[in-house]
């Protein structure tokens, strides 16, 4: 028996319309190494402050070649993220524009996200071998961009949320911080979460640790420049084995699901917590189903869960691979089979959620 096979109908409109986004989306790709470059080279600052300007003036204020500033210029241009005139041949940052790519404490501040972005993507090489065999990455083997576009990514959101919000929405813990509690703030990287709350909150003490020895070193720097590091002790160790008992407060600020083991590690917080205690799980926000995350937030984070969470956890022991878009659902799982009896969604950004578990 013969089978023809019927070609697939191909819809001229629809190709052309992927395509055509898809342009968009490689200028978007370039753009993301644009922008780290005008973030590392001065280029938007001096564009606020002293704009509009023309590419020789841009160049000659951050001492960079004319030659590149105007093509860069035009890029970012085309792009809308400066505007240009033809008439006088300038170049002016707009005041949205700098607020998103030059203050760093603004929630609306970019340049760490791209950071972040660029580093993964620097790194991608490593993870499309890991993806052949299954193997891991782990978030020690990336290069200096992860670390710190994550300090500068995440910070923002910290200093808008955390001590007006995250805390608050816990019961009976700013009280305990106001008094003076005991905190550990696992899987802290540069340490940004455990300064923010130690300069906030003077009678209490915080413990970090992390797992990687490089970013304990820049914490404690953090915590130093911010005269914090009399109350402040950092400590090199992974999660299932930080050191100290009864501690009011265990907070882990987007790291559970990085982590080979979170079920062992709740285990071990469950263990280290006072009866009364708390421990806070900031995640990355996401729905339950993945239907649910097919959304521009939800891009991103699959994004970054390929190429720097998943491989995270799969390069440790059991390797349970939560990914970035765990949802409530698994969390709550990994949490109640550690022996916590009470677990809540506390609060809610639209790129975080925020839990409450307690024993
Ligand atoms: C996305 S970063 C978040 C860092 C920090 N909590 C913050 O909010 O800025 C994830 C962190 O988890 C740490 N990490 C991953 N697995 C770990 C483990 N098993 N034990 C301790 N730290 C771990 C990484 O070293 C990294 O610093």
């Amino acid at each position: 028996m013969t089978i023809i096979e019927q070609p697939v109908a191909i819809d001229g409109d629809k190709l052309q319309k992927f395509v055509l986004r898809a342009v968009d989306e490689v200028g978007a790709t370039l753009n993301a190494a644009l922008v780290v470059m005008g973030d590392k080279l001065g280029l938007y600052r001096v564009l606020r402050d002293a704009g509009p300007l023309a590419p020789a003036d841009l160049a000659a204020r951050t001492r960079t070649a004319e030659r590149y500033v105007r093509e860069w210029l035009n890029a970012q241009a085309a792009g809308g993220y400066v505007s240009y005139d033809p008439d006088s041949g300038r170049y002016t940052l707009p005041p949205e524009q700098a607020v998103a790519l030059t203050e760093e404490d603004s929630p609306a501040y970019l340049p760490g996200f791209f950071q972040i972005a660029i580093g993964s993507v620097l790194d991608s090489p490593h993870i499309t071998d890991a993806a052949r065999t299954g193997a891991g990455f782990g978030w020690h083997q990336h290069g200096p961009d992860v670390f710190e576009g994550c300090e500068r990514f995440l910070h923002p959101g910290y200093l808008a949320n955390l001590i007006t919000g995250w805390l608050p929405s816990l019961d009976g813990v700013i009280g305990k911080l106001q008094r003076g509690a005991l905190v550990a703030d696992v899987g802290c990287g540069h340490g940004s979460a455990t300064v923010l709350m130690a300069t906030e909150f003077q009678n209490s003490n915080f413990f970090g640790s992390d797992y990687h020895n490089a970013s304990i070193a820049t914490a404690r720097e953090r915590a130093s420049r911010a005269g914090v590091g009399d109350r402040v002790q950092f400590e090199v160790t992974p999660a299932a084995g930080y050191g100290g008992t009864g501690y009011d407060l265990v907070t882990m600020f987007d790291c559970l699901h990085d982590m080979g083991d979170p079920a062992g590690v709740a285990r071990h917080v469950r263990g280290s917590l006072k009866e009364d205690g708390t421990w806070m799980i900031v995640e990355p926000n996401a729905g339950d189903r993945v239907e649910e995350n097919l959304n521009p937030v939800g891009r991103a984070y699959y994004g970054f869960s390929t190429l720097l969470c998943t491989p995270a956890s799969l390069a440790q022991n059991v390797g349970l691979a939560l990914g970035a878009q765990a949802g409530e659902a698994r969390i709550r799982q990994v949490v109640e089979a550690a022996g916590f009896t009470r677990f809540r969604r506390a609060a809610e950004t639209p790129f975080n959620l925020v839990f409450e578990a307690r024993p």
